[in-house]
């Protein structure tokens, strides 16, 4: 008892010298170390948690094309006779069509409802909506169809008319004025004609998308990752690459050319946990490779995509298929296409396939991943037969390997070997782990090999218990951990957060970087931390020292510098996980005589909160970055890090 209370004294009076005591920081300004890549915090798109249709993906029709695998009418509510056909449809890789037949007897009229994406569609008072449907009149005479929107309490909530004529299939299109603002609308395809019409691909976008475009995004979710400023874009997956058996896979020829006629396939995520039950979770692919590469292009982003390579998802746990190895070569093949898709000329086979689609110039993509978190006996084969294909061809292209799913054992020990064996260029690393690994792996990268193949920490995120939140406490133990990343940046090139995007009422995988409903949107308090690295990336790692020692978790308090040659900066970033403040000395060492000293202000900002808060539709600025300026006295800067913060001090030198 005696003991226990005078350790507590003890453990106040050191506290409190703790918090009182000055840390002294060193920075070695005197030479730019490794190298920081110009593209090294991305992003990682995949359509999981409705990301994409439903998501990103601006259409609001589910179902468009009536082409759900065994459920035609998925999305849909039919009344009246409406007949669904797969003979004659305008669209041969997506055959099913709607027969609409009306009759004056019929007092209920005959027509269909969508019900949009996670319980509706998000309409907004006053915008524009373009309707647009593939239609004949099956007996030749003019049919009239209205298509109107019906708000969550059944009102009308605006409509357009249109008049189908002949009896060939053509498009017609109108503009539908939102009468209210509605995450819940859906909407109402009526024939108001006796007669016979047959309809396809029923489609509606808000007309102001990101960057205007017809098959067009989201802008509020598009403009959230464009002020990422990312330097790579990973797509379109994670686990749909590989699908639930190789039939599912990812198949990126399927998502090129008209949207009209890109094959719809299941989701991956749609029935994979059995409490996120989805079976309506399909993907349209009007988000596809071509969108993808367009908002890399967007956004000042290096396009990563990552393909099939023969192995469908291995957590499949007994379901899984791998495709025997003497019928490898569509999969090859697939690899050598997408390289001329992306950067062949305008006129070889698949670069004017590009082109028709409106992007003439190449997309200049660097990188290739072939495979996503594949392991097993047979990986390094099969991936090796690619390379021996794609190498000669295209000797430029970053070939990405993986590690498999997990950041340490059998596996993985394995894997890196048989990586570094046949010279690939970079090794995808998962780490979902618990806040406590973050802070705990903050040195990871320390001792790693630094020649040869580089890492790129594809996908990962902190996870919470009991529940996984995007809490602070998450957010905090990554910008711990890219201390380490940074230091080390001659090591790790690439880094992505994962998931990207959930929808609020749809998700099947948390923590997620950006929250969505129908109408808005939350950047979680990770998505800061993120965005603070990308923007203070700088050019060159510097040496950051206390006792000549790196500052990873020592007195919980983690840090990182580096120099940025172009805009003549230092930038120090300090993460203390203690509950209280630091007081913290940096000293930057310049070269003496060389008259670089820093200026006398600095911009600063920091990140701080409760560990439990988190960022939500209701509380969107819960957690944000505060920016001010401090003032610098000579070489030394004074600087406190509050209790539970991350800060980034950028101090322009002279
Ligand atoms: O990011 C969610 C999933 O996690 C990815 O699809 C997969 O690669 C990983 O297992």
């Amino acid at each position: 008892m005696k003991n226990i209370f005078l350790l507590l004294i003890c453990g106040t009076i050191c506290h409190s010298l703790a918090a009182q005591q000055t840390i002294e920081l060193t920075v070695d300004a005197r030479k730019t170390g490794a190298t920081i890549q110009p593209d090294m915090y991305g992003i990682f798109f995949e359509d999981i948690n409705f990301g994409a249709d439903g998501g990103l993906y601006a259409e609001l029709v589910k179902n468009r094309s009536f082409d759900f695998t065994n459920t035609p009418l998925m999305g849909w509510s039919a009344y009246g006779r409406v007949e669904i056909r797969n003979d004659g449809g305008p669209f041969d890789r997506n055959p099913h069509y709607v027969r609409l037949i009306s009759e004056w007897a019929l007092l209920t009229g005959t027509g269909l409802i969508n019900e949009g994406f996670a319980g509706g569609m998000g309409i907004r008072k006053e915008e524009n909506y373009r309707f647009t449907v593939y239609a004949r009149s099956v007996d030749g005479v003019s049919h009239r169809l209205r298509a109107e929107l019906i708000d969550s309490r059944n009102n009308p909530a605006g409509y357009v008319e249109l008049e189908v004529t002949g009896k060939e299939w053509k498009k017609y299109h109108g503009v539908i004025t939102g009468k209210t603002t509605d995450a819940h609308c859906r909407l109402n395809v009526k024939l108001l004609t006796p007669g016979i019409t047959d309809l396809e691909h029923i489609s509606l976008f808000p007309i102001k998308t990101w960057k205007d475009r017809e098959n067009g995004m989201r802008p509020d979710i598009a403009q959230a990752l464009a002020d990422l400023k990312p330097g790579v874009m990973r797509f379109p997956g994670g686990c749909i690459v590989e699908g639930n058996n190789l039939a599912t896979r990812y198949q990126w020829k399927n998502s090129v050319g008209a949207v009209e006629n890109r094959p719809v396939n299941e989701n991956r995520w749609n029935y994979e946990f059995k409490h996120k039950f989805f079976p309506d979770y399909f993907q349209s692919y009007g988000l596809g490779f071509f969108e993808f590469f367009q908002l890399a292009e967007d956004f000042g982003a290096e396009p990563l995509p990552v393909i099939s390579c023969g192995f469908s998802c291995q957590f499949q746990k007994g379901r899984e298929q791998i495709v025997p190895m003497d019928s490898l070569q569509p999969y090859i093949d697939d690899a050598l296409d997408l390289i001329e898709f992306a950067n062949g000329s305008a006129t070889s086979k698949w670069g004017r396939i590009r082109a028709e689609m409106g992007h003439p110039e190449p997309f200049n993509m660097k990188y290739l991943a072939i495979g996503n978190e594949q392991w097993g006996p047979l990986y390094h084969i099969y991936l090796e037969a690619f390379m021996k294909q794609i190498r000669p061809k295209y000797p430029n292209i970053k070939i990405v390997g993986t590690s498999g799913p997990s950041a340490s054992g059998e596996e993985f020990d394995r894997l890196w070997p048989q990586m570094k064996a046949l010279k690939v260029d970079m090794v995808d690393e998962h780490y979902y782990m618990s806040p406590q690994w973050f802070l705990d792996n903050a040195k990871r990268y320390d001792n790693y090999d630094r020649k040869g193949t580089k890492v790129f920490a594809g996908e990962y995120a902190a996870h919470t218990k009991p529940e996984k939140k995007n809490s602070f406490e998450s957010a905090l133990a990554e910008a711990a951990f890219l201390t380490g990343v940074e230091r080390n940046a001659d090591v790790v090139h690439l880094a992505t957060y994962a998931p990207l995007l959930a929808h609020v009422d749809a998700w099947q995988w948390n923590p997620d970087l950006i929250w969505f409903d129908n109408l808005r949107i939350v950047l979680s308090v990770n998505y800061f931390v993120q965005q603070l690295y990308s923007y203070n990336k700088g050019t060159h790692v510097l040496p950051l020292t206390r006792n000549g020692q790196v500052v990873a978790g020592e007195e919980q308090l983690y840090a990182s510098a580096v120099a940025d040659v172009l805009k003549k900066q230092i930038i120090v970033k300090i993460v203390n996980t203690a509950a209280t403040d630091r007081n913290i000395s940096i000293r930057i060492d310049t070269a003496a005589g060389k008259g670089v000293k820093p200026s006398a202000q600095m911009e600063a900002t920091t990140l701080t909160g409760d560990l439990q808060q988190e960022n939500t539709l209701e509380q969107p600025e819960a957690v944000r970055p505060q920016n001010y300026t401090l003032t610098v006295n000579g070489q030394t800067l004074t600087v406190q890090a509050k209790g539970q913060s991350f800060n980034v001090y950028r101090i322009p030198m002279l």
